[in-house]
């Protein structure tokens, strides 16, 4: 870390920010194989929330991958490290008092809690989207299977490299069982059950 470095104490703050939006912050972070429904799922629960009037934004891994983090690769490495930055900005966003939904694969267990680590306890809600491999394989909405069965694209989660499934996640959403919009009004009712909208 760089030296002569001071935090400055910002004059608003998050409880500020809160009350103002009426409506507590946190991360959902979605987490599962490609395919399982992060992304449809969370921008279908940012748009349900935004209809309500709550501040929300999705950070989804392809188009951080086109900015943010688009020095970085799929090696163990770079994966910790997109991560580590996601969970970096997820924070600023929880601080501006909005939940922020993140679309992750998110493999390693180690890295989601080190996400974990960063905020209070209830800023963090642990989504894992489980849909069995087969079924993602079926849906291959980006045709990525058929590439990681060739080889073309390696290090793929569930494939030619590992998927870490969460112990405790706050909630488990099975896409193979349930509807997105089933999956959505289970989150929903979290949300509403912790009083939090
Ligand atoms: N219950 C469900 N929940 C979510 N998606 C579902 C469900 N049933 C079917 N699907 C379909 O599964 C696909 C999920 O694709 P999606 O892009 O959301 O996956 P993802 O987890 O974001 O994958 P990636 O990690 O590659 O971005 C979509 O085509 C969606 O329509
Ligand atoms: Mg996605």
């Amino acid at each position: 870390m760089a030296q002569n470095i001071v935090w400055h104490q910002q004059s608003l703050t998050k409880a500020d920010r809160r009350e103002k939006n009426q409506q507590h912050s946190a991360v959902l972070w979605f987490t599962g194989l490609s395919g399982s429904g992060k992304s449809t799922i969370a921008n279908a629960v940012a748009e349900r929330l935004f209809k309500d009037g709550f501040q929300t934004y999705v950070l989804d891994g392809d188009n951080i991958r086109h900015g943010l983090n688009k020095d970085l690769g799929f090696t163990e490495e770079d994966r910790k490290e997109n991560i580590r930055r996601i969970g970096e900005v997820s924070k600023l966003f929880v601080d501006s008092g909005q939940f922020v939904l993140t679309a992750f694969i998110s493999p390693f267990r180690e890295d989601r809690e080190s996400v974990r680590s960063l905020l209070k306890e209830d800023e963090f809600v642990e989504v894992f989207v489980d849909c069995p491999i087969n079924e993602c394989e079926a849906r291959d909405p980006k045709g990525l299977y058929k590439k990681a069965r060739t080889g073309e694209i390696p290090h793929f989660t569930g494939i030619s490299s590992p998927y870490e499934a969460p112990t405790q996640p706050e909630i488990v959403l099975e896409t193979a069982r349930f509807s997105v919009e089933e999956c959505v009004d289970r989150l929903i009712h979290y949300l509403k059950e912790k009083n939090w909208i």
